[in-house]
């Protein structure tokens, strides 16, 4: 602020010939009100060309692409891709929301919740995830101790009204949400609501992703209610029904996933966002077969510069193999799914090119 007055009160000095910028007497107030809220403007103006402003040369609200770019870079999820999209490229298409837009993403770990929100965080935002209107909230690091929830309350909730004070169109990624202390959530309730506006801050424009991860471990393990292992189970089923994958339509899901949300214990689950739908969409990340890991194996490869392009991927059909088994599959007997989809693929991938 400092700066921009120096700044406007040396423009209008060199302007006008004036020496003192701000004696009301020797400039006429009006004009001066007049010329320096130009300057302010130009200024502003400037600024926004080289650094991030919250606007439309920084902030992209065209979605043309998204579903494309989801498509290519995340392998298996179809579901996922389409459902995303949809609801990205409504909000962002509408000049005036009624609520703030919430997505819940849950699925096994490494089937791609994150890197999902990354594509969405980079196709909206300039700077993608470095971007000042990106907020990655991992609970682990945040809120680590259970007992500081209203400590934690108060920070969340000056974090989202700071922050959408600056940008309505601020997207949080809340990370590790089966961790995150029971209550917490609450705190986010009034702005996901059909507000008009709270004390003069529109909220309705924001996005919040809820991230939860399950373990594949865990799923198989017990018959506990918890949609990872629905959506694993049901996915298991079509499986060997001999449907392709692709034929799995969110409406088959849809009913486990919310009864299996509404009666678990934990975090989101809990809290009153569920309750009251305050929750756009609840969007299945599925199970990742062999299949898929092998295209995350051919990525790596690429990044690695081991593959000049993912086309040279037929020559090492052997070397895919190696890699891929050095991975665990689940069901034990039948081993269809990656118990950590693609994520420890990249050292997996470091080890196995070790010994070659
Ligand atoms: C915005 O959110 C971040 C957390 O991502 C927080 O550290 C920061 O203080 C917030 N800014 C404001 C103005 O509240």
């Amino acid at each position: 602020m400092n700066s921009r007055l120096t700044l406007t009160c040396l423009f209008l000095g060199i302007s006008f010939h004036i020496s003192s910028c701000f004696d009301p007497i020797s400039l006429g107030a009006g004009a001066a009100i007049g010329v320096g809220s130009a300057v302010i403007g130009g200024w502003t103006f400037v600024q926004c060309r080289i650094f991030e402003c919250c606007n439309s040369r920084w902030v992209n609200t065209n979605m043309t692409g998204l579903a494309s770019r989801l498509e290519s870079q995340l392998y298996g999820q179809h579901l996922a891709v389409s459902t995303i999209a949809k609801h990205i490229s409504a909000h962002m298409r509408n000049p005036n929301p009624t609520k703030a837009l919430g997505l819940s993403f849950q699925g096994w770990t490494g089937t791609g919740k994150n890197y999902a929100s990354q594509i969405l965080a980079k196709h909206i935002y300039r700077n993608g995830m470095r971007s000042k209107y990106v907020h990655l909230i991992s609970a682990t690091r945040e809120f680590p101790h259970a007992d500081k929830v209203q400590q934690y309350k108060e920070n969340l909730k000056q974090w989202i009204e700071g922050n959408i004070t600056k940008c309505e169109r601020s997207l949080f990624i809340f990370d590790e949400m089966d961790k995150l202390p029971n209550g917490l959530l609450d705190v986010i309730k009034p702005y996901l609501e059909y507000y008009e506006d709270i004390s003069g801050v529109v909220y309705r424009k924001a996005i919040f992703i809820f991230l939860r991860t399950l373990d594949a471990h865990v799923l198989f393990a017990f018959t506990s209610n918890t949609a990872g292992q629905d959506i694993s189970q049901i996915a298991l089923k079509h499986f060997h029904s001999a449907q392709a994958r692709e034929d799995l339509q969110l409406k088959d899901l849809e009913k486990e996933i919310t009864r299996a949300t509404v009666n678990t214990q934990k975090g989101l689950w809990h809290s009153e966002l569920v309750t009251k739908n305050l929750i756009t969409a609840y969007i299945p990340f599925l199970p990742l077969e062999r299949s898929h890991v092998k295209e995350c194996i051919v990525d790596v490869l690429v990044d690695k510069g081991y593959l000049k392009s993912r086309k040279e991927r037929k020559e090492k059909a052997d070397l895919l193999n190696t890699i891929a088994d050095e991975l665990i599959y689940y069901p034990n007997d039948e081993k269809i799914y990656s118990t950590t989809g693609c994520k420890r693929v990249a050292e997996k991938v470091d080890f196995v090119l070790e010994d070659i």
